[in-house]
């Protein structure tokens, strides 16, 4: 029996307020489906416009790399410190409480490990597995100018495609061959690229000359990668420096999982990104934080 609507006179209409048609905070991203929306508000927080994700995917072409021997003992203690997780399936099911409520970003090409040539990839996983592990975006390489560079497009294109039907972001990350020049010419290229062909966000390094040339160029949101470790304050005047020149956010591995101290780090670069802390303060938060826990284990 329909519920008799008897009572209309008595209902609010909100005849004087307008619905509002909001803006979606994230650059390039305003005419993307509802579900896409919502996955990319669970990696880029809707405050800053920013994130940190935490790259534990290393694994997938290099085996145990130092820091995630155990990622278990090492990662999920700095799980609550990060915006969002880049990490592959097998680490996901493995080592990954599914309490973990924050955005999984799913590493979802591979194939050569780093004895031959990575940019021989292939995509590594497939539909099922994306509503399954309820990921957020999909992360693939892509190798521009490298020897199986157009196989690798193919991938990221193919990846979009399949994004698209599922509401699932993209997200390219610009790989570079040992015997590339890393400038910002070449990063303008890849990330422009990237966009072009449908990538809805997109890794790629900080680079002294023209960072900001590169992420002006790019009609998506970038995100900084990590690279291999520096010393904590040269990390965090490089984070500092990619948000400030227009990166909406940090991809970082090796530089949080291999610092002395991992969680204290993490949240120096979570003050860097999202409160625009300078790397001088943040490097004194990092100390600090460092003591503490130093006193706590003593
Ligand atoms: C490969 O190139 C991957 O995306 C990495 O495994 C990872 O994300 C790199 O992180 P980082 O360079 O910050 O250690």
């Amino acid at each position: 029996m329909p519920e008799v609507d008897a009572g209309k006179e008595s209902k609010e209409f909100h005849l004087d307020i307008a619905a509002e048609n909001r803006p979606f905070f994230l650059k390039g991203s305003g005419a993307l489906d509802w579900g896409t929306q919502n996955r990319l508000s669970r990696i880029f927080d809707p405050e800053s416009g920013r994130t940190v994700m935490l790259a534990i995917d290393h694994g997938y072409f290099q085996g145990p790399t130092t820091g995630l021997e155990r990622v278990d003992v090492s990662i999920v203690p700095l799980l609550p410190y990060c915006d969002a997780l880049m990490v592959t399936r097998g680490i996901l099911r493995t080592s990954i409480p599914p309490t973990f409520r924050k955005g999984i970003v799913l590493r979802a090409s591979g194939g050569p490990s780093l004895l031959k040539e990575l940019s021989d990839e292939e995509i590594a996983v497939d539909a099922d597995e994306i509503c399954r592990l309820h990921v957020a975006a999909l992360a693939v390489q892509i190798f521009v100018g490298g020897p199986f560079e157009t196989r690798s497009i193919h991938n990221m294109t193919r990846l979009v495609d399949l994004g698209n039907r599922l509401g699932v972001p993209v997200f390219a990350v610009t790989a570079v061959g040992k015997e590339m020049v890393r400038d910002a010419r070449y990063f303008r290229l890849a990330c422009r690229m990237a966009a072009e062909l449908g990538a809805h966000f997109v890794k790629t390094y900080h680079v002294e000359e023209g960072f900001e040339t590169v992420t002006a160029s790019c009609p998506v949101p970038i995100v900084m990668a990590g690279g291999k470790k520096l010393p904590e304050i040269e990390a965090l005047t490089m984070a500092h420096r990619a948000v400030q020149e227009g990166a909406c956010g940090v991809d970082m591995g090796r530089n949080i999982f291999q610092s002395e101290a991992p969680a204290a780090m993490l949240q120096a670069v979570r003050k860097v990104v999202h409160e625009n802390m300078k790397p001088k303060e943040a490097l004194d938060l990092y100390q600090s934080l460092r003591a503490e826990r130093r006193r706590k284990t003593s």
